[in-house]
């Protein structure tokens, strides 16, 4: 464990070392919620805010200067990587992120490219550089990326999906083109996390956001050994969180394929969960987003009862189990990260 590490709580939880009170930060802490952020989002498209490196880093420092986080999360998105590999892109107001022309067959699979980050994602690796000095070292910067699954879905479906047919379609009938998807995409994220992490993040979370819809046999099958080897080749002195919602039964396999540290959405209790994959790893989460638009009681309650869970162990970073919503009040956050720290101060 270097110097940085064990001056925040955060990295120290990851590595299930005991610190002062329990770490948090939040998926999506910079986001609309923010009347700071949506007013540069009426100056700035979402993709200008991401290509734009002294913007990014700026909306990445927004939720920092805020409040008592421990953790910085780089503004960027899951989508980016796709762009260089050569899937058109685009942000829709109301629909989210929509694929012009999604990918069915191995024709397209062929043509996807191999990126190279440092040129192809400058303005990622340009927007750590600036983050990380305007943190002074204050706390650390966590990197990201999606998960093969999650990425092959976006590619395949053309957008979110309700039911996944067309990938699980493919992941069914046509495996050698699966394969062949889920291979490139595990070089590419092993290239794209590695060059953050050279940038300078000191932590890294892998988003598998949408991989609780498939089975645990067809987790085993279709996803685990791209998971693992994308853990595998990652730069491993600093930290990685592996997280993905509706998990519960495939927690087990999910620790199995790596990670430091097992994300969890609030459809698990984390007590449970955590006896579940061992105290062997540590756990992030896991209040539902939905509580912070309620009553501050309900947020106390709620904190309260989620801490109990993690009983006092070492290795427990506080989060919401999925991001913050869009109608979230500021003080409620404001709140959440207070209470989190003076609840669980030992
Ligand atoms: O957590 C953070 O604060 C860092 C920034 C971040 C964003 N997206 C910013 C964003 C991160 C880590 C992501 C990851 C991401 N992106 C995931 C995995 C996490 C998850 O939510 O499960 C996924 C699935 C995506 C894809 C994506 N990007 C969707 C589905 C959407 C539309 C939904 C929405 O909230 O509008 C986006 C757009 C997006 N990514 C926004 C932000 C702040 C909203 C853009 C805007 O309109 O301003």
């Amino acid at each position: 464990m270097n110097e940085t590490e064990k001056q925040s709580p955060f990295l120290m939880a990851c590595r299930r070392k005991p610190t002062p009170y329990t770490p948090i930060w939040l998926m999506r802490q910079a986001g609309r919620y923010m009347k700071e952020y949506r007013a540069l989002r009426k100056r700035f498209s979402f993709l200008e805010m991401c290509k734009n490196p002294e913007l990014a880093a700026r909306v990445t420092l927004l939720p920092v200067k805020k409040f008592e986080v421990d953790a910085a999360i780089l503004f960027s998105d899951i989508l980016l990587p796709l762009e260089p590999m050569g899937v058109e892109l685009e942000f829709k107001r109301e629909e989210g992120p929509v694929i012009r022309h999604p990918i069915r067959a191995m024709k397209g699979v062929d043509r996807l490219r191999i990126i190279e980050p440092e040129e192809d994602l400058s303005f990622v690796m340009e927007a750590i550089r600036i983050t990380r000095k305007e943190l002074e070292g204050k706390i650390p910067l966590i990197g990201f990326s999606g998960a093969p699954f999650t990425l092959a879905s976006y590619i395949i479906e053309g957008g979110h999906s309700k039911n996944y047919v067309l990938t699980k379609s493919m992941m069914y009938q046509d495996r050698s083109i699966w394969d062949r998807l889920m291979e490139k995409l595990s070089e590419v994220l092993i290239r794209y996390l590695n060059a953050q992490i050279r940038s300078g993040v000191q932590a890294i979370q892998l988003f598998d956001s949408w991989v609780g819809c498939l089975s645990p046999s067809d987790y085993k099958k279709y996803v685990y050994p791209y998971s693992k080897r994308v853990m595998e080749g990652v730069d491993r002195s600093v930290p990685l969180i592996h997280f993905a919602t509706s998990c519960a039964t495939l927690l087990e396999d999910m620790k199995r394929a790596g990670g430091d540290v097992i994300g969890v959405d609030w459809r698990v209790n984390l007590g449970e969960a955590w006896a579940r994959i061992g105290y062997d790893v540590a756990i992030q989460g896991n209040l539902d987003p939905v509580v912070l638009l309620g009553h501050r009681d309900l947020i106390d309650k709620e904190v309260r009862r989620i801490l109990g869970q993690a009983g006092g162990r070492p290795g427990h970073i506080f989060n919401l189990g999925h991001g913050v919503l869009p109608n979230t009040p500021v003080d409620h956050v404001t709140a959440l990260v207070e209470m989190v720290h003076q609840h669980s101060s030992k």
